[in-house]
């Protein structure tokens, strides 16, 4: 049985991952938008007042109806058809998920116990490997880094799905994982994703506590050793984007970058997934330095985006983070270029702002088959490489 959510805090400011902050406040969602360097610093600060005169948008009066409505369907039977890739699921049920489908396709697929996190729940991570070839390449996906990004489980969801039953009826799909295995990491931060359906549905970090404070969490997508806490990281524990006490202090941060330091032999393309905003993001978030591969990488995203529009009719921009979106230090995607994965993204799914983190489950189909397609763009072009 699921518990009602507790209703969010009433008055919260965030942060959020893109150009616009945003505040949960009695039920609704507002948007506010800075128009100078000045206020944009003074809304990383802000905490419970506003001392300047800002654009304030009602961007969603019906917040709570929403939050209601992606809660729903999910006690029906997981095995009800294909709908089940098309509503949002509870932590347990995401792991009843990995559990079925690594005993379901013993041959392809095997969970891999990557670590642990905070609050002691297991981080699997799903292999699919379709045959023995030696030497194959591989790609990592991630997913649900940030708590209340709740398409990005579900994509990772969808993929795994996808490819299983893709694969030798779609030539692409069959090619891709014939000469290439994938780790799938369906939710990293499980501590954090539990609390969004049970507690606070706009908590982004994980739950850790930290000393000498009453505020809990570290930004997992801040606490890599990637130009750690510098500008565009916070160092107090209360901030959206805390990098922790040093780097890799998560237990969550430090699974995946162990498993990646013991696997960068062969794996070549890392992708952690995240929303919204719509954004096919290449290295370097964390420094405005070029990547060495930069038009490499950048030729790929943008052949990415194109296709997104062609089929889609959807708008996806791309570029190095630190171009696009602004300077954030200690990603993951920076770490794991640095670490030597030369094809490193990170995706921000849909949508452009709408609805933000609380898309409906009635666009999940579409966010999942976008994203599909910048995968498949991507690995098929990584196959190609000698
Ligand atoms: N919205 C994401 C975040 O703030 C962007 C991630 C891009 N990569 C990065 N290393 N910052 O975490
Ligand atoms: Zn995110």
């Amino acid at each position: 049985e699921q518990q009602p959510p507790q209703q969010p805090e009433t008055k919260t400011c965030t942060v959020f991952d893109g150009f616009f902050f945003y505040i949960y406040f009695s039920g609704q969602v507002l948007s506010i938008t800075p128009n100078t360097q000045e206020q944009v610093e003074i809304l990383k600060n802000v905490s419970t007042q506003f001392e300047v005169a800002l654009q304030v948008y009602v961007m969603l009066p019906n917040a709570d109806e929403i939050i209601k409505m992606q809660m729903r369907n999910d006690s029906g039977d997981p095995r009800s058809g294909s709908t089940f890739y098309y509503r949002y699921h509870t932590l347990e049920d995401i792991y009843d998920w990995i559990n079925r489908t690594a005993n379901d396709y013993p041959d392809k697929v095997k969970a891999i116990l990557v670590g642990s996190s905070y609050e002691k729940r297991p981080l699997y991570a799903l292999k699919l490997s379709l045959n023995n070839r030696p030497n194959k390449k591989a790609m990592w996906i991630d997913c649900g880094i940030h708590a209340r990004e709740w398409i990005s489980p579900a994509f990772c969801l969808f993929f795994v799905h996808y490819l299983l039953s893709f694969y030798n009826v779609n030539t692409e799909i069959t090619q891709i994982l014939d000469n290439m295995d994938f780790y799938v990491l369906p939710v990293m931060n499980p501590d954090g994703y539990k609390y969004t359906w049970t507690n606070s549905r706009m908590w982004r970090k994980n739950r850790s506590p930290q000393n000498g404070t009453s505020c809990i969490g570290v930004d997992l997508n801040r606490n890599f050793d990637a130009n750690w806490c510098t500008t565009g990281a916070s160092p107090d524990p209360c901030n959206e984007i805390y990098c922790g006490p040093f780097p890799e202090s998560e237990p969550e941060s430090q699974a995946v970058a162990n498993f990646l330091r013991s696997h960068k032999e062969s794996i070549q393309i890392y992708l952690s997934i995240h929303s919204y905003s719509q954004m096919l993001i290449i290295p370097f978030s964390c420094t405005t330095d070029e990547a060495e591969n930069h038009s490499e990488l950048y030729e790929m995203v943008k052949t990415a985006a194109d296709q997104i529009r062609r089929y889609y009719r959807n708008t996806y921009t791309y570029g190095a983070g630190a171009q696009i979106i602004y300077l954030a230090p200690g990603g993951s995607d920076d770490w794991a270029y640095n670490l030597g994965i030369k094809y490193s993204f990170t995706f921000e799914l849909q949508d452009r702002g709408r609805y933000g983190f609380l898309l409906p489950p009635s666009h999940i189909q579409g966010a999942c088959n976008e994203a599909l397609l910048a995968v498949k763009t991507i690995a098929m072009k990584v196959m190609e490489k000698p």
